[in-house]
């Protein structure tokens, strides 16, 4: 059918008939709010590259986590930031570790709120790689073993799901294996199956501080130029157990998520990350861009690609606008 039998504009006349034949939706339960938690009880620390996101202490996380769960966003993702950094991470899987505190505050202020915490060495040692170091690489097989350490400490401390995000090959079935070896076989495990090595993450390390002290991370993170790799990362993710998979960054990688939707049937997460945020922002506050209506946009691309689940910075003005709506 063509014109002028078939016009495209008539369905499009109206906003009643435009609301009819929506074909995608987002909703505030599809956001997940990621939240950075510092050690001591110092002033909370404006991430200059990130406006509106913070460094902060448990008091103030506990304060943020409120105002969350009252906008009706499910779930926050955790990132610890530890008093004292190491060769092997020690925070990372300390009983009395920034995240483990933060995790047991959370869930007793706001137990209605999902705590998912990210497992990963790169926020505790002080070389700044996401595992130990072995002949100025990270070592794969030596790091798993810390990472479900790891993992066990976060959901004793009460996290109710956790979410590797290290990309060491084996880290999925070795999380499992020791969540289910102490009794947490009802633990999701949400993967960053497809985690690029990119220069979206920029802002983060500073959030984070978290950037590798030699080196990057190419040996560990996938190559932005491979799309069929992306399916084998979240074929072996799949088979060593993984609940929910998830590509990173978001923006540049809608492709890799429309493949992942088409090929897999599971939960599919993408990560809106740091530079993502931080590109509109900035373009915000100079005025050069509506951020309402490029957020809105942008997350509704996020879903239109294939994704269920959106992990965002703007996650909370998002819920605000939705509701506004
Ligand atoms: C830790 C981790 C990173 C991000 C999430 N978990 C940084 C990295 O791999 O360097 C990035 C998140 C963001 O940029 O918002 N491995
Ligand atoms: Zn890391």
């Amino acid at each position: 059918m063509f014109f002028p039998q078939f016009r495209a504009r008539r369905i499009r006349g109206s906003e009643t008939f435009r609301r009819m034949v929506r074909e995608t939706t987002l909703s505030v339960n599809d956001l997940i709010y990621p939240m950075f938690s510092a050690f001591g009880n110092g002033p909370r620390k404006e991430i200059s590259s990130m406006p509106g996101i913070y460094q902060q202490s448990i008091p103030d996380i506990v304060a943020e986590a409120r105002e969350v769960y009252a906008l009706g966003i499910p779930a926050v993702l955790l990132f610890g930031i530890p008093e004292a950094k190491d060769a092997v991470g020690s925070d990372a899987y300390s009983d009395t570790g920034i995240i483990q505190e933060t995790i047991r505050a959370l869930k007793k202020e706001v137990p209605g709120l999902a705590v998912i915490t990210d497992v990963c060495m790169c926020e505790y040692t002080d070389h700044g790689h996401c595992g130990i170091i072995k002949d100025g690489d990270v070592d794969n097989d030596a790091t798993l073993e810390l990472l479900a350490r790891e993992a066990l400490s976060h959901v004793k401390a009460g996290a109710d799901m956790v979410a590797p995000s290290d990309m060491m090959d084996g880290r999925v079935a070795a999380i499992r294996e020791t969540l289910d070896e102490n009794g947490y076989d009802s633990i999701p495990i949400m993967s960053y199956a497809v985690k690029y090595a990119s220069g979206y993450y920029g802002p983060f390390r500073e959030a984070a501080d978290s950037t590798p002290q030699f080196g990057d991370r190419r040996s560990y993170q996938m190559d932005p130029a491979n799309r069929l790799e992306a399916l084998r990362e979240a074929a072996s993710d799949i088979e060593e157990g993984a609940d929910i998979i998830m590509v990173k960054p978001g923006l540049p990688y809608l492709d890799i998520l429309r493949d992942l939707r088409n090929e897999y049937n599971l939960p599919l997460a993408v990560y809106n990350v740091s530079g993502e945020y931080s590109m509109v922002k900035a373009a915000a506050q100079k005025g050069w861009i509506d951020e309402e209506r490029v957020v809105m946009e942008t997350m509704l691309g996020f879903k239109r690609a294939g994704a269920d689940i959106i992990i965002t910075y703007h996650a909370k003005d998002a819920a605000r606008w939705l509701k506004q709506r």
